[in-house]
């Protein structure tokens, strides 16, 4: 029977252009990553390496047990701190992973009494968490901040959380933070913002740019994985949410805590994009020429989303610069809720200058001809 399944399933995938495939690379192979989320390029810096090594070195290999066991060690305390500080928020708890720290905080916080209001391009993590959470789910359209407030009206005096990204991962569009953030304090509400893309890419993050860092409305999470080129993920807000994670969070309680070479990594990387925030100043030059160059608009962050024809032009496309030497990103349904698929590319300080302009010539002949390809 399960064989059958599998095999059906396969072919179906298979007959709507949407097979997906796993592709191991190499330590130092010759393609120009430009679908990674190490956007600093520090997750090859010499000092997050060596604090990666001696973490190793000094705790072993793993934290040895759940952090409400014996798995807390004061390495995971020191970047907890160093995160709180740097966002300028009062507190942080780290998860083992970014995609952990939104699905503890949503389902230890919302159930089937409490009211998600959720953007349509919100990461699978966070749909994930909602669909544990058993609360009541009304999803917006994108960056629609009326839709929002209409969407809290309509559930008054309901426990509430509004879920955003700062930068989108696929669409790398920012989120109106200041106006969310005003409706969710008119309605009592918290909102959730995800720094995945933020974080680094503009300093402390967005919910620190635009002033709302420690804003008695919103609560932020953070990845460890993208610009501090590690693992592990982080929420950050008021102690006594941290307080009630550690005790309801079962993503959190369940869980190993995070390795010390990572925890270790991390700490080395935000001390590296606090003392350095210039180091992002590569990405946004970057990312504007090449905006300007495929003739898309110019993202918020190091994300540059592409419009394709079709997935099957997309993959094509992917396959056609991979060829060439330079790694980008395909995106194509169930990823993208408005079913556009489109080859998500990524600017990152770590690449060479040279590396750069040469992938950025192969990008816009191979998006020409995509083009191409779709209006036949
Ligand atoms: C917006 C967003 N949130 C969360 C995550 C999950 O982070 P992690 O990879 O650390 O689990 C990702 C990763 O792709 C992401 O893009």
């Amino acid at each position: 029977m399960w064989p059958d399944w599998l095999a059906e399933q396969a072919a179906t995938r298979a007959a709507a252009g949407l097979t997906r495939a796993l592709h191991p690379r190499g330590p130092d192979d010759a393609i120009t990553d430009l679908a990674g989320n190490d956007y600093l390029g520090l997750s090859r810096h010499p000092d997050v390496r060596h604090a990666a090594a001696e973490a190793a070195l000094v705790w072993g290999g793993g934290a040895g047990a759940s952090r409400l066991v014996t798995g807390t060690l004061t390495l995971h305390t020191e970047l907890e701190r160093e995160l709180a500080d740097w966002l300028g928020q009062p507190a942080a708890l780290l998860f083992s992973t970014g995609y952990h720290a939104n699905v503890s905080l949503v389902s230890a916080l919302a159930d089937r009494d409490a009211h998600v209001i959720s953007d349509a391009h919100i990461h699978a993590s966070l749909v994930d968490a909602v669909r544990l959470s058993r609360a009541q789910l009304t999803v917006v359209p994108h960056n629609d901040v009326a839709a929002v407030r209409a969407a809290l009206a309509s559930n008054p005096g309901r426990r509430t959380l509004v879920l955003a990204e700062s930068i989108y991962s696929v669409l790398g569009d920012e989120a109106p933070l200041v106006p969310l953030a005003r409706a969710c304090a008119e309605h009592g509400a918290w909102l959730v913002v995800d720094e995945a893309h933020g974080l680094g890419v503009h300093g402390a993050g967005l919910v620190h740019a635009r002033g709302l860092a420690s804003h008695p409305n919103v609560v932020v999470t953070a990845t460890l994985s993208k610009s501090l080129g590690s693992q592990g993920g982080a929420v950050l807000g008021p102690p006594d949410l941290v307080d009630h994670l550690v005790n309801r969070a079962r993503p959190f309680i369940f869980d190993t805590g995070l390795a010390p070479a990572a925890t270790a990594a991390a700490l080395a990387a935000a001390r590296i994009a606090r003392a350095r925030p210039e180091l992002a100043a590569t990405i946004h030059t970057r990312i504007a020429a090449l905006a300007e160059r495929l003739e898309v608009p110019r993202p918020a962050g190091a994300v540059l989303s592409v419009p394709m024809p079709s997935p099957a032009v997309a993959v094509a496309t992917q396959a056609e610069v991979l060829a060439e030497g330079v790694r980008v990103g395909c995106f194509r349904p169930p990823s993208v809720p408005d079913g556009i698929s489109r080859l998500r590319i990524t600017a990152s300080g770590g690449v060479a200058d040279d590396d750069w302009e040469r992938a950025t010539k192969v990008l816009d002949a191979a998006v020409r001809r995509a083009r191409e390809a779709g209006r036949r």
